[in-house]
C-alpha cells in the first residue's frame, strides 16, 4: 500500500507519486494519457505534472476519465514562467489545461524567474541562448516577489497548497525571509548519487516535505554492485530498492513509468533496515544527473546549473 503523508497545510498527500513528464512530442504527449490512466487504475493517487512538461491537458483528461473521484486524486503542477509579470496568466493557463477544478499543489518550478517572450514552449524560448551559445536568463528579479503571488493564489482557493522546486538551503533561507506561508513541498533531484542529507534535514526542520525527481538515478546508480546486492537481499529490483530508500528517509519519490508492470513494481516496495538505508546513502557523490547538455556542441544550454539556481 502507498504510504500517506501530511502536508503542513493539514492536507494528506500520497507517499509515492507518478512523474508525468513526456518527451514533448505530440505523440509522446498524447500517449501520456494512456499510461497515466493505467497508473490510476493500479492505485496511484499522486500525479506530478508541470506546464513545462506539456502534459497538463492529458493528465487532466486521465483524471476525468479514470472514474476515480476528483477528491481522491492529488494533482501537482508547476509554475514555469516564474516572472511575476505573467503569474496570473500562467496559473490560469494551467488550470484551464488541467480542467480538474483546482490544483492540490502548485510549485514554483525553479528559483529562476523567467520572463515570458512569445508563445509556446519551444526550447529556444524556454532556454534562449546568448551570443556564445550559452543559456541566457531574460530577466532575473527576486523570486520572493513571485512567492508573494503564490501566496495570493493560495488565498483564491484555486490551488490548495503551494511549494517550490529546485530550491537549496540557501535559496529557501532567502525565500523564508519574506514568506508568510512556508512552502509545503520542495521538489528536487534526489537519488543515491545526490543524497542531500543537509537539505532534507533543513526541510524537515521547517515542516517542508521533500519530493524526489529522477528518483532512481538511472543506470548510474542502478547498476552498482551494492544496489544489486541489496536488491537481492530484499528480493526486489534495483528500482524498487532505491524507491524504498526514499520512503525510509521520509522523501516522496516521483518515478515515471509508461509500463503497467513497472508502475505496479514501483508502488510495491519493501521496508528497509536502517543500516541498509545508511549504506545506500553512503553512495553519495553530490552528482547532479539532469543538467541539460547540448548534444550537438557539448555546451550547456539549459539554465539549471547549480550556479544559476543560486545553490
Ligand atoms: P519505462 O517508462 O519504460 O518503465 P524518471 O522517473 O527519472 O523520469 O525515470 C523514468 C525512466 O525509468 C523511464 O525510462 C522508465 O521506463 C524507467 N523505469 C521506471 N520504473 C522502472 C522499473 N521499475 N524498472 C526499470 N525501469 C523503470
Amino acid at each position: 500500500a502507498i504510504p500517506i503523508r501530511k502536508l503542513n497545510t493539514g492536507a494528506v498527500i500520497p507517499g509515492i507519486g507518478l512523474g508525468c513528464g513526456s518527451d514533448l512530442t505530440p505523440e509522446g504527449i498524447r500517449e501520456t494519457k494512456n499510461w497515466v490512466l493505467s497508473a490510476i487504475k493500479l492505485g496511484y493517487r499522486l500525479l506530478d505534472t508541470a506546464a513545462l512538461y506539456g502534459t497538463e491537458s492529458v493528465v487532466g483528461k486521465a483524471v476525468r476519465e479514470s472514474g476515480v473521484s476528483r477528491e481522491e486524486i492529488f494533482v501537482t503542477t508547476k509554475l514555469h514562467w516564474t516572472h511575476p509579470s505573467i503569474f496570473w496568466k500562467s496559473l490560469d493557463d494551467s488550470l484551464e489545461a488541467l480542467n480538474v477544478g483546482y490544483v492540490d499543489l502548485y510549485l514554483m518550478h525553479s528559483p529562476i524567474t523567467w520572463k515570458y517572450e512569445g508563445d509556446g514552449f519551444g526550447m529556444d524560448k524556454i532556454f534562449p541562448k546568448d551570443e556564445n551559445g550559452n543559456a541566457k536568463l531574460l530577466d532575473h528579479p527576486n523570486f520572493n516577489e513571485t512567492w508573494a503571488m503564490m501566496e495570493m493564489a493560495l488565498a483564491t482557493g484555486k490551488v490548495r497548497a503551494i511549494g517550490v522546486s529546485n530550491f537549496s538551503i540557501k535559496t529557501l533561507e532567502q525565500l523564508l525571509k519574506t514568506a508568510k506561508v512556508v512552502p509545503a513541498v520542495n521538489q528536487v533531484e534526489m537519488h543515491p548519487f545526490l543524497v542531500q542529507e543537509d537539505l532534507l534535514q533543513y526541510c524537515r526542520s521547517k515542516g517542508i516535505i521533500v519530493e524526489a525527481y529522477t528518483p532512481t538515478g538511472y543506470s548510474n546508480v542502478l547498476d552498482l554492485p551494492l544496489i544489486k546486492e541489496l536488491a537481492d537481499k530484499y528480493n526486489v529490483t534495483p528500482v524498487q530498492l532505491v524507491l524504498a530508500w526514499h520512503i525510509a528517509r521520509g522523501v516522496i519519490p516521483l518515478p515515471k513509468s509508461t509500463n503497467a508492470g513497472r508502475q505496479k513494481q514501483n508502488i510495491t516496495l519493501p521496508t528497509l533496515d536502517p543500516e541498509d538505508v545508511k549504506r545506500i546513502s553512503s553512495l553519495d557523490r553530490g552528482e547532479r544527473l539532469t543538467q541539460i547538455i547540448d548534444k550537438k556542441d557539448g555546451r550547456l544550454w539549459g539554465a539549471w546549473t547549480a550556479e544559476q539556481l543560486g545553490w
